[in-house]
């Protein structure tokens, strides 16, 4: 099911399918603890958030060079025209690449690239948002947003994510701070396994203007009321919320619930490569189980336009 939408939650480090994760290995040296792609995939039954994290993380370092980083994103770029994406708001994660020793600007040059190929090719228009690794020290977060604000790098926004429980939004006032007065957007990942409480502190201390993922807001009758009366944007992601048992089945998905009481939410892939699939996939799944009316569908889409980061002009557009 091809539905024209905006993508608004997808790590690019998620889109590296099995077989590209094989290449970029023998292309680059890296040795990797899988003899195929069967024995890779084979790997990919998650227990919860951290169990995907784990491998996650590990296949990230056949990634090496600016123009790995340029040919992920433009094979990313591909598959979502092929399934309806007229405009993403791309994340990536710095820390896990200048770990490794790559340079922040080859890494953003070569996103950037394929990005702007996108543009030309199929008209996906963009923005880049960098996260934040809720896992490592906010010092450590610190340091990266006053890095990549003093050289100046490319970015729209910044965002958090990785393990959520026990790494509460509080830790990273300060970033957020930081980067809101050096005129970045600001998102967050809350309320994906963590408490609503977590989303609370997204929206109050980090003054998000997105809530990732945000399901969790259910347990909170105040919270579900606030975020409806601001009409705050939630990236919904069903199909990873399946696969790293967020959610039971598909058909204890929350998402109609939300769409009832006036969540301003919308539907993204989040990390497809893993999970099961791109934006049609998880539409595909969601009418399968709910058989969402053309009505539903419109506003499913059109929040995710209105949610974007575009200037009200090219919102309209796309509308
Ligand atoms: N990084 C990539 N995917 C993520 C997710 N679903 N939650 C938190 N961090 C992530
Ligand atoms: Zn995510």
């Amino acid at each position: 099911m091809k539905l024209p939408v905006a993508e608004l939650h997808i790590h690019l480090e998620g889109t590296l399918e099995p077989e590209m994760i094989m290449e970029l290995a023998a292309k680059n040296g890296v040795e990797l603890p899988y003899a195929s792609v069967d024995q890779l995939r084979a790997k990919y039954e998650f227990s919860n958030l951290q169990s995907f994290l784990d491998l996650f993380y590990e296949n990230m370092v056949v990634l090496r060079t600016a123009e790995d980083f340029r040919e992920i994103t433009l094979a990313y770029l591909q598959r979502a025209h092929d399934s309806g994406v007229r405009h993403v708001e791309l994340f990536f994660d710095p820390q896990a690449h200048i770990q490794r020793g790559l340079g922040l600007g080859d890494v953003i040059a070569g996103i950037r690239a394929g990005l702007n190929v996108g543009l030309e090719r199929w008209g996906i228009s963009h923005k880049l948002i960098a996260c934040f690794w809720r896992h490592a020290r906010a010092a450590e977060a610190m340091d990266l947003m006053k890095l990549l604000v003093a050289e100046k790098h490319d970015i729209d926004g910044i965002g958090l994510d990785s393990s959520e429980l026990g790494f509460p939004p509080e830790l990273f006032q300060e970033v957020f701070d930081y980067a809101r007065a050096h005129g970045l957007h600001a998102v967050a990942h809350a309320g994906e396994e963590g408490p609503a409480d977590y989303i609370w502190q997204a929206l109050d201390l980090l003054k998000v203007e997105r809530v990732d993922h945000g399901i969790r807001c259910l347990d909170d009758p105040a919270l579900v009321q606030r975020l409806v009366e601001e009409q705050m944007p939630l990236t919904v992601c069903p199909l990873s919320n399946i696969r790293l048992r967020a959610v039971d089945t598909m058909a204890d998905h929350p998402l109609p619930q939300m769409l009832e009481k006036g969540l301003k939410v919308s539907v993204h892939s989040d990390d497809p490569a893993y999970f099961g699939g791109y934006m049609d996939a998880n539409f595909a799944s969601l009418m399968e189980s709910f058989n969402f009316s053309t009505e539903q569908l419109a506003t499913l889409a059109s929040n995710s336009f209105e949610s974007t980061f575009l200037d009200e002009a090219s919102k309209q557009e796309l509308l």
